[in-house]
C-alpha cells in the first residue's frame, strides 16, 4: 500500500484544468484524500511530560466522509501509535487495521487507518518521539526564567509531528482539547484560554472556529497574563511581563485600523505570548493566541510591526487560507500589504515607506541570491518534493507585497480596498488558491474597471521570474537623507552634522545596510565607539551590525555577536550572522566554537537550518578527527 497516495496525486496534478476555472487541489506535502475522509473535528487529550520529552494521549478524530470511503489517511511523523479504534458515534469503539507506510524525509510517514461503512469517528492513542520538529522542550537550566517552558511550531508541516492529522492547509477542524502539565506551569493553546494557573495542572480548551492543522500551537510554562484592552492581552514570563505589556500597548489600536480596512475579527480575542528566546521565528499567527519572540522586546516600540503582521494573518491566512504551500505568498504577500496598511495608519506614511523601502532590498537581495531566472522567484512556485519552508524567502513576502501595491497603485486605494473587503468576506472559513485568486481579480477588480491583465503584467507576476519592470517605487524622505549622510561619510566628512539622535531604529538599519563592505575594522571601530552599535537593544539594527562586522573583519563586535548568538535562537538572525562568518577560514573557525556551544539551546527547526548553512556533521567529523 505504501504510497498509493502519491501516485493518486500524480494522476490528480496531470489533470489540472483551465486557467480560471475552478482547478482540484491537490497538496504535494500531504497523505489525505479529501474526496474520501476529511477531519471536522479533533479532540485531543495530552499529558506533557518534561522528562521524556515527550506527549502521550488520545487523539479523537471526527470525520466528514464520502458513504463508500474504505479508508481514512493521515500524515504523521515520528508518532509511536500505540493503537488505532473506530466508532460510529464517539463513545462505543471497536479495533480496526491500519498501517505505517515507510518514512519519507520530508512527509514522513502516511498513516493509513481501514473504515467501516458507519464509521464517524477514529480514535488514536500514541506519543511523539523525540526529535519532533515542532516541539521545543526547553529544560529550566536553558530557560531565562529557570523553569521549563514547551513551544510548539506547526507551520507548515509540523504538526504532523505531534498530532496525528491531515497536515494540510486546505482542510480545516475545530477543535478541543485537555493538557496535562506539571504543576505550577500553564498552558496555552491556539483557541479559548484561561487567564489563570490551575493547580491541577489540568487545562482545556475548545476552538470553535475551523483551522487547518498549521494553526494549532500549544504552548506550556511559567506565565503571567496582563490586560491590554477588552479583547487583547499578553502572556510571558513574569520576569518581562511588564515590558511586553509596555511594547504592545498600541495592540488595541492595531485592531481597530484592521477591523476598519478589512472588516470584523472574527476570531474574538487576541492575545499574544511571549516565548523564550530560542523560539526560531520572530512571530507565528496562531489563531487568538500570536507567537511572538522576545527580541521585539526592543523597549521603544520600534519593532510593533511583527504584532501588525500576525494580526494582519486574522484575515490573509487564518481567515483565507493558501490552499497548499505552493500559494504561500496568498498568506504572506497580502499580509505584508495588510501590515503595511495598519502601521500606515498607526504612524504615518513616512514610516511606512520606511518598512516598504526595506522589503524592496530584502526582495532585490533575494532575487540576487536565488539568481533572477530561477524559479523560486516566483510567486507561484512549486515545492513538491521540497520541505515547504524553503518556500519562507522574501520572494512570497515582498514580491507578493509589490504586486498587491501595484494594484492599489493602479486602480486606486479605494477600489483596492473595497476588493480585498470582499474577498476576504467571500472567501472566509476557505482556501485559496494562485490560479483562483488570479481569477477573482480579474473579473472582481480588473474587468469592472476596464483593465486588461496585460496592463499590469499580470501573468509576468504571478508566473514569471525575478522583478518585473513595473515594480512600484516606494518613496522614503528619511531614507534619502541617510543616503546623504553615508555619502558625506565616505567622503571623510563625520556625521555631527546629521540629526542622528533622532534616527529611529529603521533609520539605523538603512544606515548599517549602506555602509560600504570595503569599509574598514578602525572606521568600524569608530561607528561603534560614537554610536554604541554593539550594545543597542534592537535585535533587528544588532544583527544587521553584527554582519556589517563581520564582513568588515571588524573584531570588536566579536564578543557581543557571540553574546547574542547564544542567547537568541531567531533562525532569520542566525542565518545570515553564520552564513558571513562561514565566507572565511578564521570566520568559520569561530562559527563551529559558538555554535558548539549553542546547538542545544536552538529550535530543532533552526538546527536543521544552520546544520546546513554550517556543514555540521562534516565540521564534527573534521574537529573529531583532529
Ligand atoms: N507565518 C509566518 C512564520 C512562518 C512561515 C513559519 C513559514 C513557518 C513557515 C509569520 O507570520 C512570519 O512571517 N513571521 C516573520 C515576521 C514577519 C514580520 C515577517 C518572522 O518570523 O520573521
Ligand atoms: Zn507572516
Amino acid at each position: 500500500m505504501a504510497f498509493t497516495w502519491v501516485l493518486a496525486m500524480m494522476v490528480w496534478m496531470g489533470c489540472e484544468g483551465e486557467i480560471g476555472a475552478p482547478v482540484e487541489v491537490i497538496d504535494p506535502h500531504s497523505a489525505a484524500m479529501k474526496e474520501e475522509a476529511t477531519v471536522k473535528h479533533l479532540e485531543l487529550d495530552l499529558a506533557v511530560d518534561f522528562e521524556q520529552e515527550q506527549l502521550a494521549g488520545t487523539a479523537i478524530l471526527e470525520l466528514d466522509r464520502s458513504e463508500d470511503a474504505t479508508q481514512l489517511l493521515l500524515d504523521s511523523k515520528g508518532l509511536e501509535i500505540e493503537s488505532v479504534m473506530i466508532s460510529p458515534n464517539g463513545r462505543t469503539t471497536s479495533p480496526t487495521e491500519f498501517s505505517l507506510t515507510d518514512e519519507d524525509p520530508i512527509l514522513g510517514s502516511s498513516l493509513q487507518v481501514a473504515l467501516e461503512s458507519n464509521t464517524r469517528f477514529v480514535h488514536i492513542q500514541y506519543k511523539t518521539t523525540p526529535g519532533a520538529k515542532a516541539l521545543q522542550f526547553i529544560p529550566g537550566n536553558l530557560n531565562p526564567s529557570g523553569k521549563p517552558f514547551l513551544l510548539t511550531q506547526s507551520q507548515a508541516i509540523h504538526a504532523r509531528t505531534w498530532v496525528p492529522i491531515q497536515d494540510s492547509p486546505g482542510i480545516r477542524f475545530t477543535y478541543e482539547a485537555k493538557i496535562t502539565v506539571p504543576q505550577g506551569l500553564m498552558a496555552i493553546m491556539s483557541a479559548e484560554n484561561d487567564t489563570v494557573l490551575h493547580e491541577d495542572g489540568v487545562y482545556q480548551f475548545t476552538m470553535d472556529q475551523p483551522i487547518p492543522a498549521y494553526l494549532l500551537a500549544l504552548a506550556v510554562g511559567e506565565l503571567e497574563f496582563q490586560a491590554l484592552g477588552n479583547r487583547t492581552g499578553v502572556f510571558a514570563d513574569p520576569s518581562v511581563i511588564d515590558d511586553a505589556a509596555y511594547e504592545f500597548a498600541e495592540v488595541e489600536q492595531m485592531m481597530e485600523i484592521a477591523e476598519g480596512l478589512y472588516g470584523a475579527y472574527r476570531w474574538g480575542r487576541y492575545d499574544i505570548v511571549v516565548l523564550p528566546p530560542s523560539f526560531p521565528f520572530g512571530g507565528m499567527e496562531n489563531p487568538r493566541l500570536t507567537f511572538a519572540t522576545p527580541t521585539i522586546l526592543a523597549g521603544d516600540r520600534s519593532l510593533v510591526s511583527l504584532i501588525a503582521h500576525e494580526l494582519a494573518h486574522s484575515w490573509s491566512g487564518n481567515l483565507v487560507t493558501n490552499a497548499t504551500w505552493n500559494d504561500f505568498w496568498l498568506n504572506e504577500g497580502f499580509t505584508v500589504y495588510f501590515e503595511y496598511r495598519i502601521m500606515e495608519a498607526l504612524k504615518g506614511r513616512d514610516y511606512s515607506e520606511m518598512l516598504a523601502s526595506i522589503s524592496l532590498s530584502d526582495l532585490q537581495k533575494e532575487v540576487a541570491e536565488l539568481g533572477v531566472g530561477s524559479p523560486d522567484t516566483r510567486l507561484a512556485v512549486d515545492l513538491t518534493g521540497r520541505d515547504p519552508d524553503d518556500g519562507m524567502n522574501a520572494i512570497a513576502y515582498e514580491k507578493g507585497y509589490y504586486f498587491l501595491r501595484l494594484l492599489e497603485e493602479t486602480v486606486g486605494r479605494p477600489a483596492f480596498d473595497a476588493f480585498l473587503n470582499e474577498y476576504f468576506s467571500t472567501f472566509a472559513f476557505q482556501t485559496m488558491n494562485t490560479e483562483q485568486f488570479v481569477a477573482y481579480l480579474e473579473t472582481h477588480l480588473l474587468d469592472p474597471q476596464d483593465l486588461d491583465p496585460e496592463d499590469i503584467k499580470l501573468e509576468e507576476w504571478v508566473h514569471g521570474a525575478g522583478i518585473p519592470d513595473n515594480l512600484p517605487k516606494a518613496k522614503s524622505k528619511r531614507f534619502d537623507a541617510i543616503e546623504e549622510a553615508i555619502s558625506a561619510w565616505i567622503a571623510g566628512q563625520d556625521l555631527y552634522q546629521y540629526p542622528t539622535a533622532e534616527w529611529t531604529s529603521h533609520e539605523w538599519l538603512r544606515f548599517i545596510y549602506l555602509l560600504p563592505d570595503a569599509a574598514k575594522p578602525e572606521q568600524m571601530a569608530e561607528l561603534d565607539r560614537i554610536f554604541g552599535f554593539s550594545d543597542r537593544t534592537n535585535c533587528e539594527v544588532l544583527c544587521k551590525w553584527f554582519v556589517k562586522s563581520v564582513t568588515t573583519h571588524y573584531e570588536g563586535a566579536y564578543p557581543a555577536m557571540e553574546r547574542f548568538l547564544l542567547s537568541v535562537g531567531r533562525r532569520k538572525f542566525l542565518t545570515p550572522i553564520y552564513t558571513e562568518l562561514m565566507q572565511t577560514s578564521e570566520g568559520k573557525e569561530l562559527a563551529y566554537q559558538i555554535y558548539e556551544k549553542a546547538r542545544p539551546t536552538y529550535h530543532p527547526i533552526a538546527v536543521e537550518t544552520l546544520d546546513e548553512t554550517l556543514d555540521w556533521p562534516s565540521a564534527v567529523q573534521l574537529s573529531e578527527a583532529n
